[in-house]
């Protein structure tokens, strides 16, 4: 087939584009695999080009897409894994430290992300608590407080997985632009006894030296679960060393408001000790989407080409109805199949207009995905709920 300057062009600009995308999303491995191809569909470009100026972006794209790589190979990924900031004066400002005294962060940022409650699906009981135990206390802690004592504000969330727990807390950490810290269960565990306790102390350390702050713990059943179900000294140090240090940890008041939220899929599998009393005292279930969350998330993953889907044989209110069941997660997973497909027979005939995805897309990815969440959970999920488990 002769070199199709436009349709190479337009497949360049698809790879770069979703090679972006899962960059941001930490998704390195498949990021690599479009990051050459990206390459590779560049060179093509370069050695076909007859627009000097054209020629030139893409050897400066190209240029950019190498470095990239080449951070990816010393393990850096240039999207997710920026410097930490200078703390800017304000609501985050280390308590009492004089700027040149500022401590290096380690675990928190002020890179707050780019999303809020706004971008998420349903969950509205949840949004609503959040907004009123979590949000208000920062933002209107006049109101708050004259309402509220001063406990200390710990959330936990559970639900099965793929519906949106750390997406929720990333929003948060969107609204609130206090300094935050998302840890996660590798950056605490670790092979050698009494590294983990010790990273767990480092962490509400650099916690108590922020005025506000967001502390999210995400799987935190692979370092918190039951006392009982693993014997092992190493575990136990774990757990006692994060409920003392969260027993510890500030004080709540008008001045400091310091937001501890931790996620999980397996709250059964959690030691009592955490869901008791002052630990994790809020507990917010959040569920697989309903029809109108479900219905918000396919236009959200059209939103930008609405033509993709404009004028198909299936549409977004019937992609919304035959995913009851599925995940916020899934339903992601099987609109970008069913783009990719439409994509590929775009690429394949390179004269015809832009594909739209299908019917038999939809039906396509769906029996080709599986959906992460097996009803037997759901019980499970309603007895913990109902605190029978
Ligand atoms: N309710 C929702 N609103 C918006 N986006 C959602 C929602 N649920 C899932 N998603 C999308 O699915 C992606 C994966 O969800 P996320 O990782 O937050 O799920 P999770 O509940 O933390 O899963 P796990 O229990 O496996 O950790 C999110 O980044 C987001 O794009
Ligand atoms: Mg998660």
């Amino acid at each position: 087939m002769a070199f199709n300057f436009e349709i190479k062009k337009r497949t360049y600009v698809a790879v770069r584009d979703k090679c972006v995308e899962q960059l941001k999303a930490d998704d390195r491995d498949n990021a690599l695999i479009n990051l050459d191809q990206a390459v590779a569909l560049s060179n093509e470009l370069i050695a076909h080009c007859q627009i000097p100026e054209l020629t030139t972006k893409f050897k400066s794209e190209q240029a950019t897409l190498l470095k990239i790589k080449a951070k990816l190979a010393e393990g850096i990924n240039p999207y997710t894994q920026k410097k930490p900031e200078p703390i800017p004066q304000g609501a985050g400002k280390p308590a009492a430290a004089k700027p040149e005294e500022a401590p290096k962060a380690k675990y928190f940022t002020t890179d707050a992300p780019n999303h809020t409650l706004e971008d998420v699906a349903g969950l509205e009981d949840v949004k609503q608590q959040i907004k009123l135990n979590v949000l208000l206390r920062l933002q209107n802690p006049d109101l708050y407080f004259h309402y509220h004592d001063t406990s200390g504000c710990r959330i936990l969330m559970y639900g099965p997985p793929g519906t949106g727990k750390t997406f929720v807390a990333e929003c948060i950490a969107g609204e609130l632009k206090c300094p935050y810290a998302n840890i996660k269960i590798q950056d605490i565990l670790d092979k050698y006894v009494g590294e983990a306790p010790r990273k767990i102390k480092e962490i509400f350390e650099e916690a108590n030296t922020y005025d506000n702050c967001l502390l999210f713990f995400d799987e935190i059943d692979g370092m918190c679960s039951s006392r009982d179900s693993d014997d092992s000294a190493h575990t136990k140090d774990i757990l006692t060393t994060f409920l003392t240090c969260m027993s510890g940890f500030g004080t709540d008041s008008k001045e400091k408001v310091r937001v501890i939220i931790a996620a999980t899929n397996r709250p059964w599998a959690l030691d009592s000790a955490l869901i008791r009393g002052h630990r994790f005292d809020t507990q917010l279930y959040v569920t697989l989407p309903d029809y109108d969350a479900r219905l918000f998330l396919v236009k959200k993953n059209f939103k930008k080409h609405m033509d993709i889907i404009e004028g198909s044989d299936i549409t977004m209110e019937e992609i919304a109805t035959e995913l009851e069941g599925w995940s916020g997660a899934d339903i992601d997973s099987i609109i970008t199949k069913m783009k990719d497909y439409a994509m590929n027979r775009t690429i394949a005939n390179p004269d015809a207009p832009y594909e739209k995805v299908t019917r038999a897309d939809f039906d396509k990815a769906k029996a080709s995905s599986r959906n992460s969440v097996v009803p037997e959970s759901l019980v499970a999920f309603e007895a913990f709920r109902k605190g029978e488990l």
